[in-house]
């Protein structure tokens, strides 16, 4: 039930470009690898800073999925889903919502960030102050423990924490706690029971972090436990409260930045994005017209690499070799601009190949796209029913 688990969500967007494919796709191919994997297309979220613009939402979330398959995601390991047919989250969100402070979402930093930033936006909804909330939704529903997200979601991932931490605290208290626990204890298993009480005593005694993962760990691999025992065991280790809701930890996915073709970040509404599935002439096009370091007016001109937004491109796409040949060549005029970004290009059309390919059967048969994520969205909300039960049972509304 707490055993490993990986959710993550992405703003649907439309078509994916190679920022998000570095920056978090590749990450949950390699995942689905090793970990019970969740991802989603989050729609509701898409309307908490674009609410005017519902027509955009259909076609881009269906563009997304169909490059999240290209990548290699595989309906057969990770579940893929949309938020908004799982109903449930929005259950949990207006429940949490009883029980979070006002000041810890004003205080999230992406909330008065974006509502500078952002000014062409009408920020100054409750959706827009409540959407860290939403994630937090997200995540606790499924008890996931491992979020990959880039660095501005890190901060909501901590604030999901803290609600998870209030919300055991509040609700995880029961009467005969202690006798329960110890009972449960037994049921382990005479060997099991010892070793969870050593790890126990090292952690509440001396404050044994990798005793307290080793106790996790023994509880995971677990498996006839009922749900009950199990959220006294968690929280046994710690204190004297069920863990209802497991505290999540953010994966950050730690690949290098790829800026766009000006050296903005990388968006498509910026139109300075190299697409996921481009097609081999637009790469050629796209990265031959690209900016470079302004120093190098004339080929005689030399440059610095660090001035230049191709430089970070040889980051992802070349070789040690190739680097030292760009930097040599860059700074000492050896090499022209259009010589330099060759090895970007090959590379670029190259990875693309077997996207392109992956991709075809689902453009030649969109309803397959459609049923992969049917079966995710009710994949889901089998899992997040059974966090609700709890939830409801805990919150004093599963009454008759
Ligand atoms: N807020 C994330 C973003 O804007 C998307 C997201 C929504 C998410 N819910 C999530 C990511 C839950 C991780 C987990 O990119
Ligand atoms: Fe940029 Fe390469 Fe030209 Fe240097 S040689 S300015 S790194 S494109």
């Amino acid at each position: 039930m707490f055993a490993d688990r990986v959710l993550s969500g992405m703003r649907p967007t439309g078509r994916m470009h190679i920022g998000h494919y570095h920056g978090a796709l590749k990450n949950w191919v390699r995942l689905q690898e090793e970990h019970e994997c969740l991802f989603f297309a989050a729609d509701w979220h898409a309307l908490t800073t674009h609410y005017e613009a519902p027509e955009n939402i259909a076609g881009s979330v269906w563009e997304m999925f169909v490059d999240w398959l290209a990548a290699g995601l595989d309906p057969t390991r990770a579940t893929m889903f949309i938020q908004s047919r799982v109903m449930e989250h929005a259950e949990l969100a207006l429940l949490l919502g009883m029980m979070t402070p006002i000041g810890w979402l004003e205080r999230v930093p992406t909330y008065k960030d974006q509502q500078q930033h952002l000014n062409d936006r009408d920020l100054s909804t409750y959706g827009f102050l409540g959407y860290p909330l939403m994630q937090g939704a997200d995540i606790l529903i499924y008890r996931a423990n491992m979020v990959p997200v880039g660095e501005d979601q890190v901060s909501h991932v901590e604030l999901v924490r803290e609600i998870a931490r209030r919300f055991n605290h509040i609700y995880g208290r029961e009467h005969g706690f202690e006798d329960k626990a110890r009972a449960a204890v037994k049921k382990l298993g005479s060997k099991k029971a010892r070793r969870y009480e050593e790890l126990r005593t090292a952690f509440q005694e001396k404050g044994d972090d990798a005793a307290l993962e080793a106790a996790r760990d023994l509880l995971n691999e677990t498996q006839n436990l009922a749900l009950g025992d199990r959220e006294r065991l968690f929280g046994y280790l710690e204190g004297s409260r069920r863990v209802i809701l497991p505290e999540p930890q953010a994966l950050l996915t730690e690949n290098p930045k790829v800026p766009g073709l000006d050296g903005q970040k990388m968006s498509k509404s910026y139109g300075n994005a190299i697409l996921m599935r481009e097609d081999p002439v637009e790469v050629n096009k796209k990265v031959r017209t690209m900016q470079t370091d302004p120093a190098r007016v004339r080929r005689t001109d030399p440059g610095n690499p660090e001035n230049c937004p191709v430089w970070p491109l040889h980051q992802i796409y070349s070789n040690q070799a190739t680097r030292d040949w760009v930097a040599k060549g860059c700074t000492t005029a050896g090499i022209g601009c259009l010589e330099c970004k060759q090895p970007v290009i090959d590379a670029i059309i190259k990875e693309q190949a077997p996207l392109h390919e992956r991709a075809q059967k689902y453009l030649d048969d969109p309803t397959l796209v459609r049923n992969i994520v049917a079966d995710g969205c009710e994949r889901a909300r089998k899992l997040a029913d059974e966090t609700m039960r709890d939830v409801r049972e805990a919150m004093g509304l599963a009454y008759d």
